[in-house]
């Protein structure tokens, strides 16, 4: 069985995570897709840094164009991180006939509608299950799990790092900054961690799931935002005095054909469970109409439990190779089909 070939773009805290799943879980990935999962080609700004992986050197590169202008690579698994060139990157590659898998919900909610036509244009899969809640499939959920169902409202916890900042200050009266560079050296926080302070993450997130959730356009620019960084530990010592916790809470409200999206530091009742949320986990609520209230719960961010979504995308991503979804029989008929129609 031909191997289906996957060029890496990252091999920070997820890349690193990804290759770890993707070589330990080889022969379980490959019972249940037919073929071998081989990272081909890997992307990184320094060749010679130190990695806590050891990887074929001759694996890496410093230029983008050898992934998504390697016509052996059939997937572009994303894990970069940045806006306007990785978009530019991801563009490419779909020109060029290439599925792509992606963690980033920076780029997803402020380009996602021009990437997935791109997508559509070109029958390619865009799969972009870890850029919400990490570990937990809530993408995946929103549009198959809900598909017969209306839902009203998704609301949560859906940035690990400011969720572990909150609950380090409330559990063990830790400095906020301690605990933000803590949650730097774990790999949880964004390149520039403003973005997880100051919810911004949250936002875009909730734009992502607002838009699957309730099936409709919805801007990141219409969500209210407010972050952590004017949360002191005084504010959540007296919530705490009066029975609440302070959490990131960002929620999602459908009524008639209105939505609203907002993410703020939100005092939840001890009782209520979204109050021991704590550390890095998530918790998103779906209402729908039909079923009620659910909820979903795991890591939000980190190395393996983000890179567990990813490889469970690049599964999908074969498997449709395989069905003949987008009209591909399997990656050799369809670079066969694609080398063809290049010539004409
Ligand atoms: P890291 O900063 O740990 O890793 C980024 C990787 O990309 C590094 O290997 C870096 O190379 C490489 N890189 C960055 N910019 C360039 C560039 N311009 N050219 C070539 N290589 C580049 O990031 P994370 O792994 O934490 O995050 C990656 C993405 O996943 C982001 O979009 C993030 O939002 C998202 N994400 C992260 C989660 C997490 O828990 N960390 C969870 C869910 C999503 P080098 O190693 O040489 O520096
Ligand atoms: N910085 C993000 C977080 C990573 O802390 O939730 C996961 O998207």
């Amino acid at each position: 069985m031909k191997p289906v070939k996957v060029g890496l773009l990252g091999l920070g805290t997820v890349g690193t995570g990804v290759v770890r799943i993707v070589e330990g879980h080889q022969e379980d990935l490959r019972s249940q897709v037919g073929s071998p999962i081989v990272i081909e080609k890997v992307l990184v700004q320094n060749k010679d840094k130190a990695r806590s992986i050891s990887i074929d050197a001759s694996k890496l590169t410093e230029d983008v164009a050898d992934i998504i202008y390697n016509p052996d690579i059939d997937v572009v698994v994303e894990v970069m991180g940045g806006i306007e060139h990785t978009k530019q990157h991801i563009l490419e590659a779909l020109s060029r006939g290439k599925h792509v898998v992606t963690a980033n919900k920076d780029l997803m909610a402020l380009h996602g509608q021009e990437i997935l036509a791109k997508a559509a244009e070109n029958r390619c899969d865009v799969f972009y299950e870890a850029s919400v809640a990490g570990g937990i499939p809530i993408i995946r959920t929103l549009i198959e799990g809900f598909s017969s169902d209306r839902i009203t409202k998704i609301m949560g916890i859906v940035n690990g790092t400011t969720n572990y900042i909150l609950t380090k200050m409330s559990q063990e009266g830790a400095s906020y900054l301690d605990v933000l560079k803590e949650a730097q050296q774990l790999g949880y926080a964004e390149a520039d961690p403003t973005s997880d302070v100051e919810g911004l993450d949250a936002a875009r997130k909730m734009t992502i799931l607002a838009r699957l959730g309730f099936r409709a356009e919805f801007a990141l620019e219409d969500v209210s935002v407010q972050g952590i960084s004017g949360v002191s530990k005084e504010d959540i010592l007296y919530a705490k005095r009066l029975g609440y916790e302070v959490k990131l809470l960002g929620i999602a409200e459908r009524s008639d054909d209105q939505i609203a999206v907002s993410v703020q530091p939100t005092m939840v009742k001890q009782s209520h469970p979204i109050a021991s949320v704590n550390g890095v986990f998530n918790a998103v609520y779906v209402h729908g109409e039909a079923v009620g209230e659910t909820m979903f719960y795991g890591a939000g961010a980190g190395e393996l439990p983000t890179a567990t979504s990813i490889v469970a995308d690049l599964v999908a991503v074969v498997k449709n190779l395989k069905i003949g979804v987008n009209g591909l029989q399997d990656v050799a008929s369809y670079k066969e089909t694609k080398l063809k129609t290049d010539e004409q």
